[in-house]
């Protein structure tokens, strides 16, 4: 059994990889390398053991993708690859669109073409816009606030238009929460370009003196301390989930939607002092101005998943600030060092 992963290079698709190896699957990765480094793979085969091979090449481009799915028998396919920053994708609408719509659909088209059916798609709890009722249910109405957001939707609805006009398509939409930390071993990891834009890189920059301190945006949101909450999941845990979602794929025609999170929300604070307090190292920090865009609350019910998939997280906030700062210790210039 081969499973291609398209942006398998990136850091949710590096983990994935190694699960998916030592689950004894084969992997081959697409990745055009814009925000990833062939490092990862290298990483990931020393820790298996086992080579996922990597071709550099575009998703949205049918040539590249032939070549994939001419070269390799590919049995399913987790679709990773996209561009994921939001501020950028208000400033930039049409290169987000372009990218991760016509990925998604050029995939599909070569897929069917190929006899493939099988797919896996990340999406994000971002589909869920300004819903103010937690915990997310899958159920949910659905609805966007940035272009990023809204090339996940149109993805989902792509896929689900696809699924419902072919029979023969096996798909999971798989709705990411908060991903944060690295694999154990500290050889894998996130690796922002430039001044990171989520959290817990920027804590980890922050530990590490290479960022003066961390700006908390917001402290009067109507929470527990005033902070954002957020459904921060290890990603060795949504590496595990798409495990799941791909032996849930072989047996299932049709789309299901999973929400892929703990179901407990942490506030911004919450992850500053067990990062400090797991790893004793301070994290100073400042309260500035809420961010543009920002919800108060979000966390997921993860209860569909662990029902129909048999999947839950396992893992601690504990865990993933001792793995995030594990990675960034051990790699203070990411893969580039
Ligand atoms: P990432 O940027 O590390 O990985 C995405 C990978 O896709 C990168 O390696 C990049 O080089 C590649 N890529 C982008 N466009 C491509 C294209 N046209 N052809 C081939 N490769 C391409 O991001 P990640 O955090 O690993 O996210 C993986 C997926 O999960 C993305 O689709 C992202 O939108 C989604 N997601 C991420 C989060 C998160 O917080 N990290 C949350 C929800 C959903
Ligand atoms: N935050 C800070 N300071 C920072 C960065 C973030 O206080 O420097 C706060 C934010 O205001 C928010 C929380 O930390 O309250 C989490 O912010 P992130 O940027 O880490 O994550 P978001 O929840 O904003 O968004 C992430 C991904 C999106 C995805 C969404 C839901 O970046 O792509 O989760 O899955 F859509």
């Amino acid at each position: 059994m081969t499973v291609l992963l398209t942006g398998g290079a990136g850091y949710i698709g590096s983990h994935t990889a190694l699960s998916i190896l030592n689950s004894g699957k084969e992997v081959v990765v697409l990745d055009n390398l814009s925000n990833a480094s062939p490092e990862a793979l290298t990483r990931v085969e020393q820790l298996t053991g086992k080579k996922a091979p990597l071709v550099v090449g575009d998703c949205a481009n049918r040539e590249d993708l032939e070549k994939v799915f001419s070269q390799y028998k590919i049995d399913q396919v987790v679709h990773f690859a996209g561009l994921k920053a939001v501020g950028e994708s208000v400033a930039k609408p049409l290169m987000y669109y372009r990218n991760n719509l016509d990925a998604t659909l050029t995939l599909l088209e070569v897929m069917q073409e190929h006899g493939c059916f099988d797919i896996v798609f990340s999406s994000s709890a971002t589909v869920y816009g300004t819903i103010q009722e937690m915990p997310l249910k899958e159920t949910f109405p659905l609805g966007c606030t940035n272009p990023y957001g809204w090339t996940k939707f149109m993805s989902e609805q792509i896929l689900r238009d696809t699924g419902k006009a072919d029979p023969r398509f096996h798909i999971v939409l798989l709705r990411y929460f908060n991903p944060v930390g690295a694999h154990e071993s500290g050889q894998i990891g996130e690796d922002p370009s430039g001044i990171p834009n989520n959290l817990m890189p920027f804590i980890c920059q922050v530990a590490r003196g290479r960022l003066k301190e961390l700006a908390v945006f917001g402290n009067d949101y109507p929470t527990k301390d005033g902070t954002g909450v957020r459904d921060f999941i290890h990603v060795m845990d949504l590496a595990e989930g798409h495990l799941a979602a791909l032996s849930y794929a072989e047996k299932h025609a049709g789309v299901e939607v999973f929400n892929l999170g703990t179901g407990t929300g942490y506030s911004v604070l919450d992850l500053v002092h067990t990062f400090e307090k797991v790893n004793q190292i301070k994290v100073p920090y400042r309260i500035a101005p809420r961010r543009p865009g920002d919800i108060a609350t979000c966390y997921a019910d993860p209860s569909k998943a662990k029902e129909m998939l048999g999947w839950s997280a396992k893992r601690s906030l504990e865990d993933m600030c001792r793995d995030a700062w594990n990675w960034q210790k051990n790699n203070p210039d990411g893969y580039r060092r």
